[in-house]
C-alpha cells in the first residue's frame, strides 16, 4: 500500500493547485454591505492564507436576488466586482487560493420577506419562513430550473473575472439545491423527483452547465449531505448516488458535509447550539424561533471527525476527490482523514478561532486546535463586526462598514 499524502503536500483538483491539502470551509462570515464585501471580509480571508490555509471559501454568495436567505448576504453580481478582486488579490498576495460558494436559498427565506411564493422542488406550507412571512413554495417549472441553472452559470462567470480559483456549488443543508436531494422537500412525480438519481437529476445539471462554462479556469466543487440527519430526509446511500452523478458531470472536489438549518443544525455540527448565546445576539424570538424549528432533533455529544462514518461509504463509492469536513480538530485528525483515503481537510470552526491554525500545525507549533465546537460563534453571523469566535478579543466593527474597495 503506498503511504498516505502529506496534508503539506499540493493537490490538484481540475485547473488549480492548492499549496496543501487544508481548506477553509465555507461560513457565512456576516462580512457584507448591500452584498458586497466588506474590508473586514478581505482582512479576514487574508489572515486565513497567511495563516497558511491551501484555499479560502468565501461563503454564502447568492446567485441572484431572489435566491438570497438574508438581506445583506453576499450577491454575486457585476457592480461588486472590483470589491471581489480587492478580496481574491489579497488571498493571492499572501499565497493562498480562494474559491467562492454559489448558493440560492428556494424555500429557505427566514430573514426577510420575498414577494409571492418561494420556488423549491414542490409546492406548499413553508415552515422555515414564518418569521420574515414567506410561508408557501411553488414547485419550479423546467423554465424555472433553466432560469437558475443560467443564474448559477453567471455567477460563476463572474467569480472567474473577478480573480476567483474555484466556486464551490452549495447542495447541502436545505437550500435550493438540497431541497430536490431531500425527499423532506423533493416528493414531484415527473423526472426531477422518486428515486435518488431523479432527485439529483437538476442540482446535477446545475454542475454540468457551471462546469462547461468555467470549468478550464476554475475548480469546479459542490458541498453535499452524506446525511440530512433526520427522519424521512437523504441518506447515505441516497448521497452516494448524488456522488456518483456529479463525479460523472465533471465535479472536480465534493466537500461532505451533512444536516440541515432548519431541522438538524446538532447533526451538521457534531455538537449542540448555545441557545444563551443565541439570545445574547439574535434577541427573544429569533432565538426561539430557531429552538422551535429543532424541537425532536436529537441532541448530540460532540466527538471528532463525526461525519467519519458516513464518509468513509462515499469515499469507496466514488474516485473523484473528496474533502473530508465534520469535526477535524488536530493534525492527528487531517493525517487520519488522507489515510483514510480523503484527499482534502476541509474545516470551519477551528479556522474560525484561530486564522493562523495551519501553519502552527506545519511548524509544530500546536498539534491540537483550541476550539471547543461550542458553537457560540454561530449567532455572530449576525453581529455587526461579523463572525467571531467567543474565546479572541472582539472584531473591530469599523472594517465591516466599509466596501472592500472603497478608496480612503
Ligand atoms: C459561523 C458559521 C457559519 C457557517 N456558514 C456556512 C455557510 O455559509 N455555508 C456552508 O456551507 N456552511 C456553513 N457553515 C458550516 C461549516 O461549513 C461546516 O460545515 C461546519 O462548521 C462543520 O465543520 P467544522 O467541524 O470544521 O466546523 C457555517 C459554520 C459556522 C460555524
Amino acid at each position: 500500500m503506498s503511504p498516505s499524502p502529506d496534508p503539506f503536500q499540493p493537490l490538484q483538483l481540475g485547473p488549480l493547485t492548492l499549496r496543501n491539502r487544508f481548506v477553509k470551509a465555507a461560513a457565512n462570515e456576516g462580512m457584507t454591505i448591500d452584498g458586497a464585501p466588506t474590508r473586514a471580509l478581505v482582512q479576514h480571508h487574508r489572515a486565513l492564507a497567511a495563516g497558511g490555509v491551501g484555499m479560502s471559501t468565501v461563503a454564502y454568495g447568492a446567485v441572484s436576488d431572489i435566491g438570497r436567505s438574508l438581506p445583506g448576504q453576499l450577491w454575486l453580481r457585476p457592480d461588486i466586482l472590483s470589491d471581489l478582486r480587492v478580496l481574491t488579490d489579497a488571498v493571492h498576495e499572501e499565497g493562498g487560493r480562494v474559491s467562492c460558494q454559489l448558493t440560492h436559498g428556494g424555500l429557505y427565506v427566514p430573514g426577510m420577506k420575498v414577494k409571492g411564493a418561494l420556488m423549491s422542488a414542490c409546492a406548499g406550507f413553508n415552515k422555515v419562513g414564518l418569521l420574515a412571512g414567506n410561508w408557501r413554495s411553488r414547485a419550479m417549472s423546467e423554465d424555472d430550473m433553466a432560469r437558475v441553472g443560467s443564474e448559477f452559470v453567471a455567477a460563476a462567470q463572474i467569480c472567474a473575472e473577478a480573480g476567483f480559483d474555484a466556486v464551490e456549488l452549495h447542495m447541502g443543508h436545505g437550500y435550493l439545491l438540497n431541497q430536490f436531494l431531500s425527499p423532506l422537500n423533493n416528493r414531484r412525480r415527473d423526472g426531477y423527483g422518486g428515486t435518488a438519481e431523479n432527485r439529483a437529476r437538476f442540482p446535477v445539471s446545475v454542475l454540468a452547465a457551471v462546469k462547461q462554462a468555467v470549468g478550464t479556469r476554475l475548480a469546479v466543487l459542490a458541498k453535499i449531505n452524506v446525511s440530512d440527519g433526520v427522519a424521512r430526509g437523504a441518506t447515505v446511500d441516497d448521497a452516494i448516488v448524488t456522488a456518483r452523478l456529479l463525479e460523472r458531470a465533471g465535479a472536480d472536489l465534493l466537500v461532505l458535509s451533512g444536516g440541515r438549518n432548519a431541522e438538524s443544525g446538532a447533526f451538521m455540527f457534531g455538537s449542540n447550539m448555545d441557545v444563551a448565546e443565541m439570545r445574547k445576539v439574535l434577541g427573544r424570538v429569533a432565538s426561539l424561533a430557531f429552538r422551535i424549528a429543532q424541537i425532536g432533533a436529537p441532541r448530540v455529544q460532540f466527538k471528532e471527525m463525526y461525519f467519519l462514518e458516513y464518509s468513509r461509504r462515499i469515499r469507496a463509492a466514488v474516485t473523484v476527490p473528496l474533502g473530508y469536513l465534520g469535526g477535524v480538530s488536530s493534525l492527528a485528525n487531517a493525517q487520519a482523514a488522507l489515510a483514510e483515503g480523503f484527499d482534502a481537510v476541509v474545516m470551519a470552526r477551528p479556522l474560525i478561532h484561530d486564522p493562523g491554525l495551519v501553519d502552527k500545525l506545519r511548524t509544530g507549533a500546536v498539534a491540537v486546535s483550541g476550539c471547543a465546537h461550542c458553537n457560540r460563534c454561530i449567532p455572530y453571523i449576525y453581529h455587526p463586526a461579523g463572525t467571531w469566535c467567543v474565546f479572541n478579543p472582539p472584531n473591530d466593527p469599523q472594517p465591516n462598514r466599509v466596501r472592500a474597495a472603497q478608496r480612503g
